[in-house]
């Protein structure tokens, strides 16, 4: 009864921002993301009749008792559909900072629904564990299956599902995610997204996410890369413009952020074909192509305040992994 997960973190491409059923983690829109091979998360969970309670333990960070509570709801998911009658022991780690907008929960709640299947015995249909894993967040939908990933808003529980446009060998796109700081940010997205209504350009990029959708993919189909990372930026700016006029504001961004905003079409018009976006926090995910990598990394040395840069190509999405966390 015990199972280990490792499930990347997920980058949207077209983001999602606001819940239409915020119990059902339904989403407002429709979204597009890649999977990031170098910030993932490995999680272990054991049931068990020896545990009188949910033990949950963070390598390496703490969990605040409303995360430890999230996980234990994401458990009780799992005890239902099994049929489980334990508590568990979960024991996990990330390779990237926990908080910061850089998609942690993702990866999470991937890894937590894929580990605590196995360990509960229930073998899932892909798209069913995707289900379960959007009840946890929303964004881990994404990180289930494998590549470029799309999520459908659906309408009901078992409609609103993720599934694999292309796989991690199509395109070798890489994301260096930028971390300009390391520390949690002060309003979770689940709290941010419920002022989401208050901003007056939500009708606006609601009515043009469809057609933005539709240029993203269309650009991957081509394997074009200008296309896509101009459609890229503009769903960034366009989401955090929301984020931005919400009441009250939710200001994501800091110096570092829009210095390097600002230096990106820069390095474009020097001939590196490189793009930017930025979730629910500070730090910046630049997205290119492999053979472009060191030339962004170059120019990112002249840039102050940058705590870290990890390297992402594009991953397959969450599985079971045999080491387990103890
Ligand atoms: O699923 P959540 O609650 O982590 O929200 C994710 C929201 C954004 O990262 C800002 C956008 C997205 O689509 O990933």
């Amino acid at each position: 009864m015990k199972a280990t997960a490792e499930a990347p973190a997920n980058i949207a491409f077209i983001k999602y921002w606001g819940k239409a059923d915020e119990h059902l983690r339904l989403p407002l829109n429709d979204s597009l993301s890649m999977n990031l091979s170098g910030a993932f998360t490995q999680t272990t969970v054991e049931f068990s009749e020896q545990y009188t309670r949910d033990e949950v333990h963070i390598i390496d960070a703490t969990f605040s008792p409303e995360e430890t509570a999230r996980v234990s709801a994401g458990l009780d998911v799992i005890r239902t559909r099994a049929k489980c009658p334990f508590h568990a022991r979960v024991v996990t780690k990330n390779t990237f900072p926990k908080g910061a907008g850089s998609a942690a929960s993702a990866s999470g709640f991937a890894a937590l629904m894929t580990a605590g299947f196995a360990a509960a015995n229930v073998s899932l249909p892909q798209k069913e564990l995707t289900l379960f894993a959007r009840l946890g967040s929303g964004s881990a939908c994404r990180s289930i299956p494998s590549g470029f990933v799309v999520w459908e808003k659906g309408t009901s529980h078992e409609t609103s599902y993720a599934y694999s446009l292309y796989d991690e060998h199509y395109w070798d796109l890489c994301d260096l995610l930028v971390i300009v700081d390391k520390r949690m940010k002060k309003v979770a997205t689940s709290d941010g997204m419920r002022n989401v209504t208050t901003s007056p350009y939500l009708s606006s990029r609601l009515a043009a996410v469809p057609a933005r959708l539709k240029r993203a993919t269309e650009a991957l189909a081509r394997k074009d890369f200008a296309a896509l990372g101009s459609v890229i930026e503009e769903d960034c700016l366009d989401m955090h413009r929301v984020m931005q006029t919400q009441v009250p504001p939710l200001p994501y961004w800091n110096e570092v952020t829009q210095t390097i905003m600002t230096a990106v079409p820069v390095w474009r018009t020097k001939g590196i074909p490189v793009y930017f976006t930025i979730d629910a926090g500070p730090n910046v995910h630049l997205i290119c192509e492999e053979k472009d990598v060191s030339r962004v990394k170059a120019e990112l040395t002249d840039i102050s305040g940058i705590e870290e840069i990890i390297y992402n190509k594009v991953a397959k999405g969450a599985r079971t992994i045999s080491a387990h966390l103890f």
